[in-house]
């Protein structure tokens, strides 16, 4: 379970930045107090929706020293790797159903020295994960279906999440685990209290007028909400 002295991640999703300033827009939720900087990747194929390709995260480097957290829905996927390892990605998730061989995609993305990440789609099982769990860094959940940003959290993948906390507690490997879709200080809350320690927010970081604000208000919201860190924060 996340216990007081694990930091919950915030990682704004550029999807709901304004695309006209992206610089500016990493720079400010650097300030505002954000953890990593998450890039929402889609080819109008595997999602119904195109957005960003590795021009554009290597255009956005020189602009902060956040951890880029680039979330790829493509597919196929692994001709992909090496143009976004280069353009400067820290983490590089991927999904099952992107690519035949989830396995050597995952060892692809290590071998660049990088943080591999697998994620879930709504109605992916969690076993997709069981047997690829040692070359996991993160596991992300979808609580929408990926595609589109603003959209309403899918609450019955709390009990996923949960599911999830306890096969990567029994790995004992370090993963984090990471939520994306929906998420408000309420939801926010909800997906903490099932074991999730890594929130992505784009409508509710990128869509109010005060990022800082709104990032501390999904880090308040989780300590008022989940009781466990309710608990262990007074
Ligand atoms: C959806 C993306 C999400 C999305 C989240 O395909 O993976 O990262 O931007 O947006 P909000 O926070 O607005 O639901
Ligand atoms: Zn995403």
């Amino acid at each position: 379970m996340i216990s007081v002295t694990d930091r919950i991640i915030i990682a704004p999703s550029l999807l709901a930045a304004d695309f006209a300033r992206l610089g500016e827009e990493a720079r400010a939720v650097e300030r505002a107090g954000a953890d990593w900087l998450h890039f929402d990747v889609m080819d109008g194929h595997f999602v119904p929706n195109i957005t960003i390709g590795p021009l554009v995260v290597k255009a956005l480097r020189p602009h902060t020293r956040l951890p880029f957290d680039v979330h790829l829905m493509i597919a196929p996927v692994d001709p992909y790797i090496a143009a976004f390892a280069q353009a400067g990605a820290d983490h590089i998730s991927v999904h099952p159903e992107s690519g035949p061989h989830l396995h050597r995609t995952l060892q692809m993305i290590r071998g660049f020295g990088k943080k591999a990440g697998i994620v879930l789609n709504p109605a992916t099982p969690v076993e997709a994960i069981a047997h690829v769990l040692d070359l996991a860094d993160l596991i992300m959940v979808m609580t929408v279906n990926p595609g589109f940003g603003g959209q309403t959290f899918i609450a019955s993948q709390l009990s996923k999440i949960a599911t999830l906390r306890g096969m990567i507690d029994a790995s004992g490997r370090q993963i984090a685990l990471q939520v994306d879709g929906g998420i408000t200080p309420e939801t926010a809350a909800q997906v903490l209290a099932a074991g999730a320690d890594t929130l992505v927010a784009g409508t509710a970081i990128f869509g109010s007028t005060d990022y800082a604000k709104a990032i501390s208000d999904l880090r308040a919201a989780a300590l008022r909400r989940a009781p466990s860190l309710a608990f262990t924060a007074g």
